[in-house]
């Protein structure tokens, strides 16, 4: 049996049929749903970062997928893919996760600096698959340091730094910070920066400190882990500006990673949680087996081919972040009493068996469908009712990888469901969480012979001044909801939806069909401060409403 830790140790040592079916017309269910917003009961703001993003050296998402190269035909920003750097403005990207991933940790920053036909050519950590392209196998390093931090800055991003903790000493360490934030003329590294564009010090705030320490990132114990973290993290020189560390966390709901890590950590002294920043918690839905099996390649599902009970298990699946969210939360308490330390969510997605690529040979790429859509907006929605517990969230990864927000090859470019998700849900960027009770009747669903329930409905509302924005997932496959939306401490005046919905659970965008699901808005009905909509079927909604 292959466990992803297995997998991915392979790698570093280098080497269902179904039915397609298209659902009746949206029909209102009988039953009574209700929604209600408790204006008054705060869950902390929501930081813009909880919709930031990852990229890593890996398939099509670096080469081809960012970077076309400044001489390349594909419309681009000295070398920057144009089409994706105007979409992320407009969803407001915030911060962008780089080079990895388990790349990061194979990965020495100097390779990618300095004029580029010096840079060596190196193979790529995932250099493994017969299908990838040379260009993706062996690392060019045309995109390096100094092209992110460009990529950040036109976007409006900040850049989030993944350190190699696994094969590079500590001084590199000290040395890319250096690097990146030493002040203009100040070291030679800050020379060697200006002559690659920027005098000015890219500032960069946030360093991961390894990337799955348990696993592709050294096969760390959590005690083995929290000594090289201390070591590493040790009198990092900070140039006048916050620099916050981001601990590698663990594998989904390991706890005992959690309290192993800290319990060393903190051997050292109380004063030893200021270094932390945040522990990172990665979190795939891969397991579509309905209980059968945990072997990592059996037990995948068909990002394309699903029935409707493997749309439910991948929601299932997924909605399994909400309680491993709570456990770490709870497990740093015994040891963080004031709540110093957030949790990362610095990887996240479905991870389906491969076959799905757009650009056949992109590792890892699979095509979203209208259900990675419900199950991202299920999960900012999660990722927004724990506002004060999470500082960032990075969904893996954004352009031809797993949970894409984009695809993309040579000059063809497609917004995928992903993407306007992220869209529909920018506007609770830096906005105040409020609770938002949901009460619907549960989906009932066959798991092979066996009866099975999810959620009716749910999602996540904040505020801002008298802008409230709910968003809302209606996981049914089949009807829609027809639900009650009441205010506790206000009234709503006015209201608008965006709706991201489609006939067909499978339904998704290509390159020979970009607008197969897109946004469209629907009207709201408002009567005496109270609202009532109909959720469709299978659908994220966003809905803005304007306060009396
Ligand atoms: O996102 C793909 C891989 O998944 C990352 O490189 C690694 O951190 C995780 O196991």
């Amino acid at each position: 049996m292959k466990t992803r830790r297995e997998f991915l140790q392979s790698t570093l040592a280098g080497t269902a049929v179904l039915c397609f079916s298209r659902f009746p017309s949206p029909a209102a269910s009988s039953a009574d749903a209700k929604i209600e917003i408790l204006l008054e009961e705060t869950q902390g703001t929501i930081s813009p970062n909880i919709y930031g993003h990852f990229t890593e050296h890996l398939g099509g998402v670096i080469y081809d997928g960012i970077w076309v190269g400044p001489n390349s035909k594909v419309a681009n920003i000295a070398g920057l893919r144009r089409d994706l750097v105007e979409h992320m403005k407009k969803i407001k990207a915030p911060v962008i996760r780089y080079p990895g991933g388990c790349f990061a940790d194979s990965y020495d920053w100097r390779d990618g600096v300095g004029p580029t036909d010096k840079r060596p050519r190196r193979t790529n950590f995932w250099f493994f698959s017969d299908q990838s392209p040379a260009k993706h196998k062996y690392e060019s390093n045309e995109f390096g340091t100094s092209e992110f931090a460009r990529f950040c800055k036109e976007i409006g991003a900040q850049p989030y730094l993944a350190a190699n903790l696994r094969s590079l000493p500590a001084e590199q360490f000290y040395r890319w910070v250096e690097y990146c934030n030493s002040p203009a003329g100040s070291t030679t590294l800050a020379d060697e920066r200006a002559k690659a564009g920027s005098p000015e010090p890219y500032n960069v705030r946030y360093w991961g400190v390894g990337n799955e320490s348990w696993g592709c990132g050294g096969n760390f114990t959590a005690q083995e882990y929290a000594v090289e973290f201390r070591r590493y993290t040790a009198w990092v020189p900070g140039y006048g500006k916050p620099v916050n560390f981001i601990a590698s966390g663990p594998n989904g709901d390991d706890v005992t990673w959690t309290k192993g890590f800290l319990e060393e950590v903190l051997r050292k002294g109380k004063e030893q949680l200021n270094s932390i920043y945040g522990m990172g918690l990665h979190h795939y839905a891969w397991n579509l087996s309905r209980g059968k099996t945990n072997d990592w390649d059996k037990g995948k599902g068909d990002a394309l081919q699903f029935d409707v009970t493997d749309w439910y298990e991948l929601l299932r699946e997924g909605q399994r972040l909400e309680p491993m969210i709570e456990s770490h939360w709870q497990a740093m308490g015994e040891f963080d009493k004031d709540r110093h330390v957030k949790l990362v969510v610095d990887e996240w997605g479905p991870w389906y068996r491969p076959g799905s690529e757009a650009t056949p040979g992109d590792l890892l790429e699979q095509t979203p469908t209208q259900r990675d859509a419900v199950f991202s907006g299920m999960t900012l929605d999660i990722l927004n009712r724990h506002a004060s517990q999470v500082a960032m969230g990075n969904c893996a990864q954004l352009i031809n990888c797993l949970n894409s927000l984009y695809l993309a090859h040579e000059d063809r470019f497609v917004i995928t469901p992903v993407g306007h998700v992220f869209d529909l849900y920018s506007g609770h960027q830096g906005a105040e969480a409020v609770r938002a009770v949901f009460s619907a009747p549960e989906v009932q669903y066959d798991r092979d012979g066996k009866p099975a329930t999810f959620f009716g409905l749910n999602g996540s509302a904040s505020l801002r001044g008298k802008d409230l924005l709910l968003t809302v997932v209606n996981p049914d496959a089949k009807d829609a909801r027809e639900t009650t939306i009441s205010l506790a401490g206000g009234a709503a005046a006015s209201a608008s939806a965006g709706v991201l919905a489609a006939s067909d659970i499978h339904a998704r965008n290509t390159f020979a069909n970009r607008e197969a699901v897109v946004p469209h808005s629907a009207e709201v009905a408002v009567r005496n401060g109270t609202i009532t909509h109909l959720f469709p079927p299978a659908s994220v909604t966003a809905m803005a409403i304007h306060l009396a």
